[in-house]
């Protein structure tokens, strides 16, 4: 195992030294775990671009709300080390809690310092049902990048809105690094590959592929000619399995984040539904 796991900042920072000495650059990938093929991608991309790449695993508790899955998400290190390693990653850095957010300080935004996100981009879509979620990832991830310092960051194109969001953060913040957006890895059938596919029944899986279907769907109407999103999501919705309980089906320009009635060229379209209880979400840039 090449791979160091580390857990403290401390020494993650003198490893960050020693390679600036060197003149290398750094790559971060940040994951809350649980890592699949997804996850690995963007490693494999971050160590086709580095010359160092940290993978930071962290479940960060301020970006679930009070009846969100924090407790439950799948915690799986030493599975997250084997597979960073089978990638190539130098570093896994997987804090506790308190080493992010220190042992006294309640996690809210009447003791700790938040970013917020322009509220236009949080409040839609992901953010209309999970209150201060972008908050809790924008804060985290940007004490990430002081912590690592990297020239890239490699994030999915899976959480859409997460990625606008946080290219948004490094344009108004000043921050010096590169975002590398990359492509969603899916299962065979299609599925979008995700830590909270683990939470579904065999039935479940079955049913959730609708999710992927319903933009392929919208995709190919597209190609034929229509353009009119009103007409794309009743064909869209047509395709999703009725035990599927549809959170939103939108689209927006990918570059302004604005809805659009008609798709141009760079037009997301963005699904999330719940699957049993499970949330799940999806899109594709048209
Ligand atoms: P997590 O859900 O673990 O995802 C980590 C990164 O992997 C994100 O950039 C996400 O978009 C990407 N990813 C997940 N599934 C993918 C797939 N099927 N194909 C390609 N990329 C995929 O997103 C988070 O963690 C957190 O919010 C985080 C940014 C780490 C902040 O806590």
């Amino acid at each position: 195992m090449n791979t160091i796991l580390l857990n403290n900042i401390t020494d993650l920072r003198l490893k960050i030294k020693e390679w600036r000495k060197e003149g290398l650059t750094v790559g971060l990938v940040p994951t809350m775990g649980a890592l699949h093929n997804g996850h690995a991608s963007l490693i494999k991309k971050a160590k086709e671009t580095c010359d160092k790449v940290v993978v930071s695993v962290f479940v960060n508790p301020i970006q679930f709300g009070p009846n969100e899955d924090y407790d439950k998400y799948p915690r799986t290190i030493e599975n997250d080390l084997k597979l960073s390693n089978e990638y190539g990653a130098d570093i896994v850095f997987a804090p506790t809690p308190i080493e992010m957010y220190g042992k006294n300080t309640s996690l809210s935004n009447t003791e700790l310092t938040f970013v917020c996100p322009p509220y236009n981009l949080v409040d839609c879509l992901c953010g209309k049902s999970r209150v201060g979620h972008f908050d809790g990832v924008a804060t985290v991830v940007l004490k990430l990048f002081n912590i690592v310092t990297p020239d890239y960051a490699f994030f999915g194109q899976k959480d859409a809105q997460q990625l606008f969001i946080l290219k948004k953060m490094v344009k108004d913040l000043n921050l010096d690094l590169t975002i590398v957006p990359c492509p969603i890895v899916r299962e065979n059938d299609g599925l979008a590959l995700s830590s909270r596919n683990t939470y579904l029944s065999a039935d479940e899986r079955k049913r959730a592929l609708c999710l992927s279907k319903a933009l392929k769907h919208i995709e190919k109407t597209y190609l034929q000619g229509i353009t009119d999103t009103d007409i794309l999501f009743d064909t869209a919705i047509s395709i999703l399995d009725s035990g599927v309980e549809m959170e939103y089906l939108e689209f927006r320009n990918f570059e302004t984040f604005e809805k659009v009635e008609k798709v141009q060229a760079n037009t997301l379209v963005a699904i999330a539904a719940k699957v049993g209880k499970t949330r799940l979400i999806d899109n594709i840039i048209l």
